[in-house]
C-alpha cells in the first residue's frame, strides 16, 4: 500500500517542514560546529555499529542528514539519507556540499520510509541505520520492518537506536507510574506548537500523529522479514529530560539513585546471513 494521501502522513510532513529552518538555525543541531567538523553520531551508536570502513549506508528518516554524513566522515564508503521532508533533504545536501561530499559519496533522497525501496531503485547497503525519534512516526512497524530488510544486502545488518516506547506509558513527573496502556494501539494525537530544539514556538502546523511501538512488536516484525536479532541493549540512561525527575549525569539524563528504573532508550541490532 502507498502512504500517500493518508491523513497522518501529511499532518506530520507539514509539521517537520515547517520545524527544519527552526532546527536549522538552533543551537541544539549546531550546523555551524557540523560544518567545522563538530558534531557526531552519539557515542554509544558509533560502538554498537563499529568500523564503517568502506561500508556502504543508508539512514532512514534522516532529518537533516548531520547523522548520515558523520557516518560518511567516520569512513563509510557511500551514504544515502532518507526523509519524506523536502526542506530537511535540501539542507542535507547544502551540508553535504559544504563539508566537501559529492553526490557519489553522500546523496539524499525525498522519500516516504515506506516507498524507500522505490525510491532508492532497489539498492541494498552494508548497514541500515535508523536513530532516535524516528520509529514513533510510523504507523505501521511490520510494512517498515518489510522495507528494512529489503534494504539490508546479505551479510549486511540494521541497527537501530530509539527512545524506550516504555517511556510513552508512564508520568512525566516521576516516570514511574503507568498513565498509558503501553499496548495501546491508537495514535497519539498532538497541537502543540513549537519543537524540541527551541520549546515554544509561533508554528502553524502542529496537528502530529505517533504511535508507540512496544519492543516485542519490533523484533517481531524484524523476525518475520528474516533478520537475526545480534544484539537488543536497554538503557537506564537517555539524552534529554524526558522525566522531571532525571537528573543530569555523565551520560546523560538518569534517575536518581533509589528511584525505580524504566528503561530510557534501547538500540538494536538485526543481521541479514
Ligand atoms: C526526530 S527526526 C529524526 C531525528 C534524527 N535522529 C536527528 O536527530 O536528526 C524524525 C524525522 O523523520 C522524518 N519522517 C517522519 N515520518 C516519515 C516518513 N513516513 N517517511 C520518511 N521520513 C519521515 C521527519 O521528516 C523527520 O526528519
Amino acid at each position: 500500500m502507498n502512504a500517500a494521501g493518508e491523513a497522518w502522513r501529511e499532518a506530520n510532513r507539514a509539521m517537520w517542514d515547517e520545524r527544519v529552518p527552526i532546527h536549522a538555525a538552533s543551537r541544539f543541531y549546531d550546523q555551524d560546529g557540523f560544518r567545522a567538523g563538530g558534531g557526531d553520531v552519539n557515542a554509544f551508536e558509533a560502538e554498537e555499529v563499529g568500523d564503517v570502513t568502506g561500508k556502504s549506508l543508508v539512514h532512514l528518516q534522516c532529518h537533516m542528514g548531520q547523522d548520515t554524513l558523520s557516518w560518511a566522515r567516520r569512513g563509510a564508503s557511500r551514504v544515502v539519507g532518507l526523509d519524506f521532508s523536502e526542506p530537511a533533504v535540501e539542507v542535507a545536501r547544502g551540508l553535504a556540499e559544504e563539508i566537501g561530499f559529492g553526490p557519489e559519496r553522500a546523496s539524499f533522497v525525498v522519500a516516504d520510509v515506506y516507498d524507500a525501496r522505490e525510491a532508492l531503485d532497489g539498492a541494498v547497503f552494508d548497514i541500515v541505520y535508523t536513530g532516535l525519534g524516528a520509529l514513533c512516526w510510523l504507523p505501521d512497524l511490520d510494512r517498515w520492518a518489510e522495507v528494512v530488510a529489503s534494504l539490508v544486502a546479505p551479510g549486511g545488518f540494521l541497527y537501530l537506536a530509539e527512545f524506550h516506547p516504555l517511556c510513552d506509558a508512564l508520568d512525566w513527573d516521576t516516570g514511574t507510574r503507568f498513565t498509558r496502556d503501553y499496548l495501546a494501539t491508537d495514535p497519539m494525537v498532538d497541537d502543540d506548537g513549537g519543537t524540541y530544539t527551541d520549546g515554544p514556538q509561533d508554528t502553524v502546523n502542529n496537528l502530529s500523529y505517533q504511535r508507540t511501538h512496544p519492543i516485542g512488536q519490533v523484533v517481531t516484525a524484524l523476525a518475520a522479514n528474516g533478520l537475526r536479532v545480534d544484539f537488543l541493549h536497554e538503557r537506564d540512561w537517555t539524552l534529554f529530560g524526558h522525566f522531571g525527575s532525571l537528573k543530569p549525569t555523565d551520560r546523560g539524563y538518569e534517575q536518581p539513585p533509589g528511584t525505580p528504573r524504566a528503561p530510557l532508550m534501547y538500540s538494536l541490532k538485526a543481521s541479514k546471513s
